[in-house]
């Protein structure tokens, strides 16, 4: 759930982006795609939804239980793409293990220069000056 929540205020991408294979009419919207036409889709923009995401800016990692995830649109919440494209699996196992190996070893706190703001215009999600400033302390593990 805490993996989840974070990978919604911080998607790596801030965007999807595909091309229309045919003339598509949005449903309820006087939209039409023609065939062709390049389609970004705001990662972003779903995500910090207050219609599916209540107080987008609190982190919350309720918001993944169960019962709450099932209230959710499908296609929402898109942080690995969806599709044939998807990387979820790949994805998160690298997340888990990169965890595993961080903090079977050091401790990790946020500090004074800690800042998470991100830039929304890029394509990969950043630190507004592109570094994250972290609180490092190596863990006596033989004591363990
Ligand atoms: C935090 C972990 C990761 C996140 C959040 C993430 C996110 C994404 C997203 C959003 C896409 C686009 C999917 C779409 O267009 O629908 C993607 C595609 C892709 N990702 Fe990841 N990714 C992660 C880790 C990785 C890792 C570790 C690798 C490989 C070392 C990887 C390789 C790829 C590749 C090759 C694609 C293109 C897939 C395709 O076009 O068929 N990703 N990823």
């Amino acid at each position: 759930m805490v993996v989840s929540e974070t990978l919604r205020m911080y998607p790596p991408l801030g965007f999807l982006n595909r091309i229309a294979m045919k003339k598509y009419k949005v449903p309820e919207y006087d939209l039409v795609i023609e065939e062709d036409i390049p389609v970004y889709i705001s990662i972003l923009g779903l995500h910090y939804d207050s219609e599916y995401f209540p107080n987008p800016d609190i982190f919350d990692p309720e918001r993944f239980k169960k019962r709450n995830k099932r209230e959710r649109p499908s296609g929402v919440y898109l942080p690995f793409g969806g599709g044939s494209h998807e990387c979820q699996r790949f994805g998160l196992l690298q997340i888990k293990l990169a965890l595993l190996m961080i903090l079977s070893k050091y401790e990790v706190e946020s500090c004074e220069k800690t800042s998470v703001k991100i830039d929304p215009r890029v394509l990969m999600t950043l630190p507004l000056n592109n570094v994250l400033y972290l609180s490092v302390r190596k863990l006596n593990t033989n004591a363990i």
